[in-house]
C-alpha cells in the first residue's frame, strides 16, 4: 500500500506540489492525470524517494521512504519519465548492475531478466549502448530494470511512451499480472483512454494540487461529462481555452 500524506515541493518560486495526499491499495492501480507542468513527476520522484518534500510522508508497506530509503528501494520499482542516465551502458551491463545493487541471486536474474528480454523482444539489442537504441527500445530497457527485483510497488512515468502498440498491450498485462497479485500501482499518463482501460481509480493534479479524484464513473458523474477527455477538460478547466485557441485559428492560423 502507498500512502501519500501532504507532500509538498517548490522549486524557487515554483510550487511544484502542494499539499498532496492519497493512498494507493494493495492490488490498485491509481492513475494520475494533469496537464503539463502540474507535478505529476515532481510527486512521483517524492514518492520513489529521488525528491524529498518539504513536508509531509509517504509510506510503503508501513516504510517511510525518507527515513528508510534503502529499505524503500527495494520495494519500489521506477519508471522515470526521462532515460538518459545509462547511455554508455549496454542492456546487459545495466540489467547486472541492477542484479549486484539489489542483490538479485544470480540465477533468479538470469531468468527474470529472459522473460522480459523475450516479452518486450529486446534480444537483438542486448549488447547495444543504450544510447544508440531507438527511443521505444530505451522505454523497454528502462521498464525491464524497474521490474527485475520484483518490487511490490510500481511507479511509472508516462512509461507507455514510445511503445508501439503491441508492446504496450504488453506491458498492461504485465500491469493487470502484478496488479492480481497485489502490487499498488501508480501511472503517470497522458493518453486518457489507456487511463480509463487501467486505472481503477484517477488523481487529477492541476497546479500542483489534487482537484478530483475517484473512479472514472465518480469523476463523469461530478464533471457531468461522459467522456474522459471532457471529464479532464471540465475538471481543468481548460475547455474555453480549447475554443478560443480554435476561434483564433479560424481567424489568423
Ligand atoms: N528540477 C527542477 N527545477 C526547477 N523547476 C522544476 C524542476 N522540476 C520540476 N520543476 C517545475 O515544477 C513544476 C511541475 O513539474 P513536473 O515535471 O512535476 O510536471 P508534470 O506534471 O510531470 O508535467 P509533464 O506533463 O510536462 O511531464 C513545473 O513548473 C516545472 O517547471
Ligand atoms: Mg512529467
Amino acid at each position: 500500500m502507498i500512502e501519500v500524506d501532504r507532500i509538498r515541493k517548490s522549486f524557487g518560486r515554483t510550487l511544484a506540489v502542494d499539499d498532496v495526499s492519497f493512498k494507493v491499495d494493495d492490488g490498485e492501480i491509481y492513475g494520475l492525470l494533469g496537464p503539463n507542468g502540474s507535478g505529476k513527476s515532481t510527486t512521483l520522484k517524492i514518492i520513489t524517494g529521488m525528491l524529498y518534500s518539504m513536508r509531509g510522508r509517504v509510506v510503503i508497506d508501513n516504510v517511510d521512504v525518507e527515513m528508510e530509503p534503502n529499505r524503500a528501494k527495494q520495494i519500489i520499482g521506477y519508471v522515470p519519465e526521462s532515460t538518459d542516465l545509462y547511455d554508455s551502458l549496454t542492456p546487459v551491463d545495466l540489467f547486472n548492475m541492477i542484479g549486484s545493487i539489489r542483490g538479485i541471486p544470480s540465477s533468479r536474474l538470469q531468468s527474470r531478466a529472459r522473460y522480459f528480454i523475450d516479452a518486450f523482444k529486446i534480444d537483438r539489442y542486448l549488447n547495444q549502448y543504450i544510447g544508440t537504441l531507438s527511443f521505444g527500445n530505451k522505454q523497454k530497457v528502462s521498464i525491464i530494470s524497474a521490474l527485475l527485483h520484483d518490487p511490490s510497488v510500481i511507479i511509472m512515468d508516462e512509461a507507455m511512451n514510445g511503445l508501439d502498440p503491441k508492446m504496450a498491450r504488453i506491458l498492461r498485462e504485465i500491469l493487470f499480472e502484478y496488479k492480481n497479485r497485489g502490487k499498488s500501482i501508480v501511472f503517470s499518463t497522458h493518453v486518457l483512454p489507456l487511463a480509463e482501460m487501467i486505472c481503477d481509480r484517477l488523481g487529477l493534479i492541476n497546479e500542483g494540487r489534487i482537484i478530483a479524484e475517484g473512479t472514472i464513473d465518480e469523476l463523469k458523474e461530478k464533471s457531468r461529462q461522459s467522456n474522459i477527455e471532457d471529464v479532464f477538460l471540465e475538471l481543468t478547466e481548460s475547455k474555453d481555452e480549447v475554443y478560443s485557441v480554435v476561434e483564433a485559428l479560424k481567424n489568423n492560423g
